[in-house]
């Protein structure tokens, strides 16, 4: 028994020097002290003894076990110096190497065309207003002027939930009476950015998810004039200071009068061509006096009151100064596309 314990304490100690791994380590300690160990069933062996030899064995089987883990920790100590060493020396930096460039991406196009254009506004003393995706019929239609079985209605094909007075708003007017209700009675001017829903055919001109930068000013004394100082000011820094603007007649329900704005082409500087379809203009938004039933709506008496507001679209606004010729790029997700901003 003395023999087989002196033994086995060389057979571990010569074990212990060969190990070169914290994997190995552990598995040593797993074979020679741990609960199933060799040290374990040779104290189980003790039984078999004279009892008087009990006592020097169980003493020496003490002494051996108490090496064997002195020498564990050693070795350990031994592997961990190495394996520091090792790392520095395979992690070492070298400085002259040039840098690896990150692939750090890049905003989304829609994303820059946004916070360009509302940077613009934002210089003019617009601040952003947040309004939620998902509307009541009210905020979208009712409040705007069209009342249910108004023929504007047909104007925007409408993504409804199940329940028939929620939608997706078509367009971001609807969180026009959002922000005079909260503003009111104080003077506005607010630029509302968000996404808007339509349920159209998806053509390289229409796509039935898109931007739409909406503005709103509301004041004791606000003109028709006030508007296009805004906006041709606003065409100007965005499209470059020698573009020609002008204000056509058109109609909305919420505003009266209504226009829309062109800028003069940039692809042909207004000679016509098939880009502005041979009139040398591009329409860039919609824009009009506040209707005094929306004033009305949104908490502000129009004797009093005037506003004028304004929507556009950002990926058409985009697509007109990158040169873009279809929409769909947009949500194609193609990084080809996505890299070029
Ligand atoms: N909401 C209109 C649309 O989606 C755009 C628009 C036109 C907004 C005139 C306005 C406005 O605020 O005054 O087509």
């Amino acid at each position: 028994m003395f023999e087989q314990l002196e033994k086995h304490a060389a057979t571990a100690r010569d074990n212990l020097a060969k190990a070169t791994s914290v994997d190995d380590l552990e598995n040593w300690w797993r074979q020679t002290l741990g609960r199933k160990g060799e040290v374990q069933l040779l104290s189980r062996g003790m039984g078999e003894l004279a009892a008087a030899d009990r006592p020097a064995y169980g003493k020496r089987l003490n002494e051996v076990k108490g090496e064997l883990e002195a020498a564990f920790e050693e070795r350990k100590a031994e592997l961990k110096q190495l394996e520091l060493a090792h790392k520095l020396d395979a992690e070492a930096i070298d400085v002259t190497l040039p840098g690896r460039r990150p692939a750090a991406g890049t905003l989304h196009p829609s994303t820059r065309i946004m916070r360009d254009m509302c940077r613009i506004f934002g210089d003019m003393g617009f601040q952003i207003y947040r309004s939620p995706d998902v509307v009541t019929d009210r905020f979208n239609f009712e409040y705007l002027n069209m009342p249910p079985e108004h023929p504007a209605r047909d104007m925007q094909d409408t993504f409804y939930t199940t329940d028939p007075n929620v939608l997706l708003r078509t367009h971001t007017s609807a969180g026009q009476i959002m922000a005079m209700r909260e503003y009111c009675p104080e003077p506005i001017r607010v630029v509302l950015p968000g996404m808007c829903y339509r349920n159209e055919q998806i053509t390289a001109r229409s796509e039935i998810q898109f931007h739409q930068i909406e503005g709103l000013a509301v004041g004791r004394n606000i003109t028709f004039a006030d508007l296009k100082g805004t906006l041709i000011e606003f065409a100007r820094r965005y499209f470059g200071a020698d573009r020609e603007t002008r204000f056509r007649a058109s109609y909305f329900p919420f505003t009266e009068p209504s226009a829309e704005m062109d800028i003069s082409c940039m692809l042909c500087a207004g000679k016509g061509c098939r880009v502005c379809k041979k009139t040398g203009w591009l329409e860039i938004l919609g824009c009009g006096m506040v209707h005094p039933t929306v004033l009305r709506y949104g908490g502000y008496d129009p004797e009093e009151w005037s506003g004028f507001a304004f929507g556009s679209g950002p990926e058409r606004i985009g697509m007109l100064r990158y040169g873009m010729t279809d929409i769909r790029y947009f949500w194609g997700n193609d990084v080809r596309f996505l890299e070029q901003f």
